[in-house]
């Protein structure tokens, strides 16, 4: 049995008084869901202050990225190693704005994610096809290089640590939510392909969704076998949208 698994992702939002502020108010809204696991993502500046804020709350603290290199002369980058002596628990990997407004190649996130693990860090790697993509017919093939590219070299122990994340492109933050059938087809070949890679380990790796998840339609996306609880942009930016997103099906 999967634990879901809901995180934030804040993007470039937020001065670190308002992460503050939200961070707090997710802390109290949320409360003590005991079967699901909760991280917020803010910018890396907030960080710190945010791990301090949710004090000795369930809910961890993810980066949004991490650099592809160990500490040294990489201005401007930060490493596995620093995220997470800022309080990081997780890390947001192979994000489609990365990927595409960044140009990060299927080769720079395999090499942030061995990173991360050396870092002690919990990956959260994203996949997903453009609208072009996907009305080729290529949906399958992309999110099955960028998966295998993401996650190639690790050790079962590493996988077992691992969170995929399907986010259609075309989805995020467009309002134009996959349906649950769309997402669970993606969802179940990629649970296929965890299979071959980890084994048994496959079964267990949860695997997000993403792309305008809100209060409105989680459900029925959660509803589906193989969706493990979501990956929110616009949405986990109030507290109390994210709340719900969060308690979906509880109670
Ligand atoms: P939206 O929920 O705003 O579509 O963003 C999804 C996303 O990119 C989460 O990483």
């Amino acid at each position: 049995m999967r634990r879901p698994f809901i995180a934030g992702n804040w993007k470039m939002n937020l001065v670190v008084r308002d992460a503050i502020r939200l961070a707090e108010e997710v802390c109290e809204c949320v409360g003590s869901i005991p079967d699901r696991d909760v991280a917020i993502c803010p910018t890396f500046v907030s960080i710190s202050a945010v791990a301090a804020a949710l004090n000795d709350s369930p809910i961890r603290v993810g980066g949004q990225d991490c650099s592809q290199w160990n500490d040294g002369a990489y201005t401007g980058d930060v490493s596995a190693t620093i995220l997470r002596s800022a309080g990081a628990k997780y890390v947001i990997l192979g994000h489609s704005e990365r990927r595409h407004v960044m140009g990060e190649s299927d080769a720079v996130v395999h090499a942030k994610m061995g990173k991360a693990r050396a870092a002690g860090l919990k990956p959260i790697l994203c996949v997903g096809e453009t609208l072009d993509e996907r009305q080729a017919g290529n949906t399958l093939a992309v999110v099955e290089r960028q998966l295998r590219k993401g996650l190639e070299g690790l050790t079962h122990e590493d996988l077992a640590e691992t969170t995929v994340a399907y986010e259609p492109v075309w989805a995020i933050g467009t309002g134009e939510v996959a349906t649950p059938e769309q997402a669970q087809e993606v969802h179940a070949a990629i649970r296929t392909w965890l299979k071959e890679l980890g084994g048994p380990i496959g079964e267990d790796i949860r695997i997000q969704y993403g792309g305008s998840v809100k209060p409105d339609n989680v459900g029925g996306l959660a509803a589906m076998p193989d969706i493990d609880g979501a990956l929110v942009g616009g949405a986990a930016l109030t507290a109390d949208s994210f709340s719900t997103i969060v308690g979906f099906g509880a109670g």
